[in-house]
Parts: C-alpha cells; structure tokens; sequence
C-alpha cells in the first residue's frame, strides 16, 4: 500500500522506515531539510537500535523516501501524522500548532477514500475537530494512537501490544465507513494483525484517551514507588524488596516499579501536564488532581538524589569532583529531553561542584544543551579521581560491565549514589565504597 507521513521526527521517522520493512511504498515528509536530507541518505537522526538497518534496507529497496514536499503525499491510500505535541510555552496544555499545520498542509493533496491517520498524543476532543475539515476532501480521518518506547521503538511499531483505531462512530459504533477504515488499517499492520495482535477499534475519544491514559498510569506506577521510597528512607524500609514483593502479585506486576531519579523524556512528563490541562477544560480537574502530585513526586526524587549526594560528600558540593553516569533520560537513547539525569547534573554543578559527565550516546545532545558541564567520553576517564559517583542513567555499561573493584583503583573519594537502583550494593560495598541507594538503608 502507498503511505505518507507527516512529521519525521522520533516518531514518524520510525514509523514510516517500519513501514517500508513490512512491504509498503512510503514516503516520510518534514519541513525540516536537515533531517529529510539525513534520513534519504539511509541516515538515522537519532540513536534508536534497529532503525539504521531499517532504513537502509527500505531506501536501498526503493519504497522508502523522504522530502519536504508535500504534494508528494498525493496518491497515498493513508497519510499518517506523526508530529510533535510539545507543551505550550508558559503552560501545561498540549501545543497543537504542529497537528494542524500538518492537517491543512494535507488537504490540498487528498482524495476520496483516503485515510489520514492521527498518530501524535494529542488532548482528547482534537480528532473530532479535525474531522469535518479532513472530510471536506473527500478523505476520512481516523486516530491511532502509537504506544513506542525509545530504544524499542522499531519492535514496538511493527510487532506492538496492540492497535487501536479511533474511527468515525455513531452511538458507540462504528459507522459503515469506519468499519472499512478499521479494514484499511488492518490491511496497514497485516504483519500484526497476522499474529492475532489484540486491534481494538473504537471512536475518536476513546482512541485518543487510550493513549493519555497509559502514559498517565505508567507515571503513577513510578511515582507510587517513588513515593514508597520517601516512606522507606524515613523507616529503614527497602524499596527494591517492597516492588519485588508487591511486583509478585500478578494484579500488580513488577514492571514500572524501578524506583530511582523518576521519569523524564519528550512524553511521560508533557503528557500528563497536557492530560490535566485538558480535564480542566473539560470542567474534570478534580478527576486526574492525582496527576499533579505523580508529577511532583516524580520531581522531588531529583532533589532526593541531589541532597543524597551532597550529605555523602560532607554537607558540601563544593569544588569536589562528581562523576555522573549517565545524561540520557534512560538507557538505549541518547534522548535527553526532560533528562532526570542531566537536570541532577545541572544541580550539582549549580552548587559549585566539578561534574564530569559521560555517556554511551547522549553526549552531543547533552553538550549542545548544558555546555557549562564538562564530558568525557571513556567511562574510566571520567571516573578517575572522582570524590563520588553518581549513577543517573542505568546503562549496562556501567550496571553490569564495571567491575566495582575496578572502579575503585580510579575513583578517589569511595562513595557511589545510585540514582536508579541498578547496581549490585554488596560488590560495590565489598569494593570498599559507600553505597547510598533510592529508598534503601
Ligand atoms: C513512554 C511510554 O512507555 C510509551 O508507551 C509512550 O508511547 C511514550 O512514553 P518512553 O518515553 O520511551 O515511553 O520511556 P519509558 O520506557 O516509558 O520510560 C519513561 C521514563 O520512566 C524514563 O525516564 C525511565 O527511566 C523512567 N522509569 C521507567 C522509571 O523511573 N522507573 C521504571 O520502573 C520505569
């Protein structure tokens, strides 16, 4: 089938290359030349394992290009939208600017039948906005929303949990033309759907509501733990014996319970701001209050983290040496928007302490935006003659390929923090070292 999308950036630029793999022609559009032009090279803009190779192979066989010419979306069966959402300058809602623009740019180039394919997180209410103007065309607009976590985000679009398709509905079905857009759909993921992928086909509300929602329960996890952490620092609890020992009961799960530094990233924090701000339009504040506090529990363990450091050295950051792993806001990307790790290196340094950073892959991103801290990219460098060490970002490179009594022939001052509760305590204190975990003794 031919596809567009609309919007190259992490998601759409994946999309489209998982796209092309499973057998379709697809052409990815974006006004940002420097990234068309990366990504018709079969160059990846972004560190995400998988997608090189994908986007190679889907150049290379001749059904993936890219351009900053809309009218090359003309002739597309669906036109996915895969823009950025961010949040508003000076405000918690969603910043639409990019979905519409997307929209308009897209009309002039549709024809009857086509679908276009609402793919960013938008507040709910927006498709059905959208709606009549997509219809005016002669095209019918449907939203399905994408559920990829960086660093699996090839995986998670061609082999997902499951599909959701948000179509036009009457009285809680499906109309006669949403049913045969779920149909194109279904022809889209052929190689999910093969597999008997969970495709829940809904209306434009709930599709959209999906995808808030599973961001916002996958933020309360973290912070319920999170919150468990602040409760286990004030008894001599263990947080990480806590979320194994609730983890086990299957109603609750293990996963998203790492307590540690909290969620960072370019969805998790934004899209829980933009999913209260929409219920307080909505007159449903009230409804998802609970959202502002996962939000400041989430914020209050950079601080923890911060101060836990701190009373290690002495009650002074000062001038001392602090070598940060990590910058990425988690392992497998070199993401570092909303970084929990970069804003704790940004503090340290704040208070006068000499922060060197490293970083398997977020180093150019964190430079270019926090150039006052100093990076190295050889993780024993960055160690040597440190006062402490803090671990921010659990990479294995340092989780379970640093040998502890490696560690400490270089650091100086034997005091490791473990911002994400993913090194073993026992070898690092068998090392010699000090070792102060999140929400453990
Ligand atoms: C998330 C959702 O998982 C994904 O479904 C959605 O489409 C986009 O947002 P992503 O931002 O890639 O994906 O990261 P995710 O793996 O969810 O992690 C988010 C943050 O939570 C990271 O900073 C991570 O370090 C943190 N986290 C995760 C914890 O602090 N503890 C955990 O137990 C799990």
């Amino acid at each position: 089938m031919r596809l567009s999308v609309i919007g190259c950036g992490y998601l759409g630029a994946v999309h489209a290359a998982a796209m092309a793999s499973i057998g379709h022609e697809v052409v990815g559009i974006d006004v940002d030349e420097r990234k068309i032009a990366s990504l018709s090279k079969g160059d990846a803009p972004f560190f995400e394992p998988g997608l090189q190779e994908i986007l190679t192979e889907g150049i290379a066989s001749g059904r993936l290009s890219f351009t900053t010419d809309m009218s090359a979306a003309k002739g597309a069966k669906v036109h996915f939208i895969g823009v950025g959402t961010p949040q508003q300058a000076g405000g918690y809602a969603a910043d639409l600017t990019y979905v519409n623009a997307a929209v308009d740019g897209l009309l002039p180039y549709l024809s009857e039948g086509d679908l276009v394919a609402g793919k960013s997180t938008v507040p709910v209410g927006t498709a059905a906005n959208l709606a009549p103007r997509v219809a005016e065309t002669g095209a019918t607009l449907v939203w399905n929303p994408e559920f990829l976590r960086e660093g699996w985000a090839v995986q998670d679009t061609v082999d997902p949990d499951r599909l959701v398709a948000g179509v036009p509905s009457q009285d809680g079905h499906p109309t006669v033309e949403g049913e045969r857009c779920a149909d194109v759909l279904r022809e889209v993921y052929h190689t999910a759907v093969a597999k008997d992928t969970p495709f829940i086909v809904t209306d434009y509300a709930t599709a959209e509501l999906v995808k808030v929602s599973a961001n916002a329960f996958l933020a309360t996890k973290i912070s319920f733990i999170n919150a468990m952490a602040e409760i286990a620092e004030v008894t001599g609890a263990d947080v990480t014996t806590l979320a194994d020992a609730i983890g086990h009961d299957a109603r609750i799960g293990r996963k998203f319970l790492g307590a540690g530094i909290g969620f960072g990233g370019g969805c998790l924090p934004k899209d829980i701001r933009a999913f209260s701000a929409r219920a307080e339009e909505l007159g449903k504040g009230e409804s998802v209050a609970f959202l502002r506090e996962i939000d400041a529990i989430n914020l209050r363990r950079r601080d923890r983290a911060v101060d836990l450091t701190v009373t290690a050295l002495g009650g002074t950051a000062y001038d001392k040496n602090i070598t940060v792993l990590g910058a990425a806001f988690k392992p497998h990307s070199d993401d570092i928007r909303d970084s929990p790790a970069l804003d704790v290196a940004v503090r340290l340094h704040g208070l006068g302490a000499n922060v060197t950073v490293t970083d398997p892959a977020a180093i150019e991103n964190a430079r270019r935006i926090h150039p006052q801290l100093t990076y190295v990219e050889d993780r024993d460098q960055a160690l040597t003659g440190a006062d402490a060490v803090i671990v921010v970002t659990e990479w294995d490179e340092w989780r379970r390929e640093l040998d502890p009594a490696h560690a400490a022939t270089l650091v100086t001052g034997k005091i490791v923090v473990d911002g994400r509760n993913c090194l073993d305590a026992t070898a690092w204190r068998n090392a010699g070292f000090t070792y102060h975990g999140m929400g453990r003794p």
